[in-house]
């Protein structure tokens, strides 16, 4: 998407627009908007293309850079055009309709954005021959019933080798195969935590955690990060000494959303904490595979627990693809099996097939991550350089992992500066979705899981619009339809 015409392109495909039926009768500038509408009513300038600056057209056309002012702003008034100052003009059609890159006409809600609101990749190319090994093993299990409610052994044996080559032995009996690591957790929590049970979480956080403790009616504490520093650890300690809550939930690698990575003596002492307190921890560590620039990753946090304290939630999404929907949960045998005599009241068991093609992934993992964390870095780089350039008054923290950084903007505008970049198409998840109580309107996440060039294109739209913001006749809010 986010394509662009230049002026000679442009100019190519007008052809001989002063020359068109009915010419005589209308002005330069209108025979103009004429001729972009055809071109745009017959499908051969596509719909949501920036159009080239005016004075690149005029310079392409040889004409005046009035005329092509007169023709844009007929087209604006048309409804054909979508202009922000600063940010360019947008091919559109009247009526709030488009097409979006499926093809299909969608209405206005629809728009194809350059969704800064999802932060994971597409799929490496290695799932397509992943799958079709899969479906090579699939009658291995046809004889049976197919219901497994802790997975399938096989990739319970992957899984469980994972954890061991990280330096926690773990058996296949203490992993359960979840549908995702959001389902993990809401099934961890429906276990771990009684109705409106006290938990601890990071501040920010991921949004959907909250979402599910929100289901809980939890009452939730928070500890808040540093955007430069990450966790206090004084402080994180004694809000667990001193509040005790049943459960903390945590993401110590390559935090979500401020891509922080904790301490490996932190770990410890967090984990010492907690069982003192008498809190179960919750351990997320949807982003562990994911350092850039060589960055050690500690140990794992439950190496660290001796009593059954600490509860492992990960999954497939962030290094290979959210829409394989396989997570899973680590924790005692025992725990897995009260989770997964939870779990038959829910969902059953994971689809087969699924995690068939999870095994296949799991046995290419040193490929498949490395190209990811390349792919990664270069994406993060992108971005940290276009923010530098476009937005330099925002300070971010540079992140050793993950996919996602936090930046600390000039003013507490998040959610308002999120409704404009709606307009210019861009989707963001504003600082206060990661937080209680609408705070957090000084900070904003933005992955770095799209294309450089979208990323680029993004802060430059972000940019022009941060400067319309303080003026009047803002649109009306949007929420982001996902946020993951
Ligand atoms: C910290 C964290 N936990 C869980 C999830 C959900 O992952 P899944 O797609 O495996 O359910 C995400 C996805 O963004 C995440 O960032």
């Amino acid at each position: 998407m986010t394509s662009q015409v230049r002026g000679g392109q442009l100019a190519r495909l007008l052809g001989q627009w002063h020359a068109l039926p009915g010419r005589r009768r209308s002005p330069d500038y209108a025979a103009l908007a004429a001729a972009v509408r055809g071109l745009l009513a017959d499908g051969r300038l596509p719909l949501g293309v920036r159009l080239p600056a005016e004075r690149e057209l005029a310079e392409a056309l040889r004409i005046s850079r009035t005329t092509v002012t007169a023709a844009y702003r007929e087209l604006r008034e048309s409804g054909h055009l979508n202009s922000r100052r600063g940010a360019g003009s947008w091919t559109m059609l009247p009526g709030g309709h488009r097409v979006a890159s499926s093809g299909l006409w969608t209405p206005q809600d629809d728009l194809d954005m350059i969704d800064l609101g999802i932060a994971a990749l597409a799929a490496p190319p290695e799932l397509v021959p992943a799958t079709r090994a899969a479906t090579e093993d699939l009658p291995r299990y046809l004889g049976s019933a197919g219901y497994h409610p802790t997975g399938i052994i096989e990739l319970r044996e992957a899984i469980a080798r994972s954890y061991a080559e990280r330096g926690l032995p773990t058996s296949p009996e203490q992993i359960m195969v979840t549908n995702g690591t959001q389902h993990a957790l809401d099934l961890v929590l429906r276990l771990a935590l009684a109705p409106a049970g006290s938990v601890l979480v990071e501040s920010p956080t991921y949004p959907n955690a909250l979402a599910a403790l929100a289901a809980r009616r939890a009452r939730i504490a928070t500890h808040g990060l540093a955007l430069d520093a990450g966790w206090d650890a004084d402080l994180l300690l004694a809000s667990i000494r001193q509040s005790r809550p049943r459960l903390a939930y945590l993401i110590p690698d390559f935090q979500n959303p401020t891509g922080h990575l904790m301490p490996v003596d932190l770990r410890e002492r967090v984990v010492g904490a907690a069982h003192a307190a008498g809190t179960d921890l919750v351990v997320d560590e949807s982003f562990v595979d994911l350092p850039l620039d060589g960055t050690p990753v500690p140990p794992p946090t439950a190496t660290f627990d001796r009593h059954s304290r600490v509860i492992t939630i990960g999954g497939m999404s962030k290094p290979y693809w959210g829409g394989l929907r396989i997570g899973w949960v680590r924790a005692s045998a025992p725990q897995v099996q009260r989770l997964a005599a939870a779990r038959i009241g829910v969902d059953m068991s994971s689809p087969v097939l699924d995690q068939l093609v999870a095994v296949h992934l799991l046995a290419d993992a040193a490929t498949i991550v490395a190209a990811r964390r390349t792919q990664l870095a270069h994406q993060r780089d992108a971005l940290l350089a276009a923010l530098a350039e476009r937005l330099p008054q925002w300070r971010v923290a540079v992140p050793r992992g993950g996919v996602t950084l936090w930046a600390e903007l000039d003013g507490p505008v998040s959610s308002a500066l999120a409704r404009a970049a709606e307009e210019v198409g861009v989707r963001l998840a504003p600082g206060p979705r990661f937080g209680l109580d609408g705070t957090l309107e000084r900070f904003l996440r933005l992955p770095f899981t799209l294309p450089a060039a979208d990323l680029v294109d993004a802060v430059h739209r972000i940019a022009a619009v941060r400067y319309d913001l303080d003026r009047a006749g803002r649109p009306q809010w949007r929420e982001p339809s996902v946020i993951a």
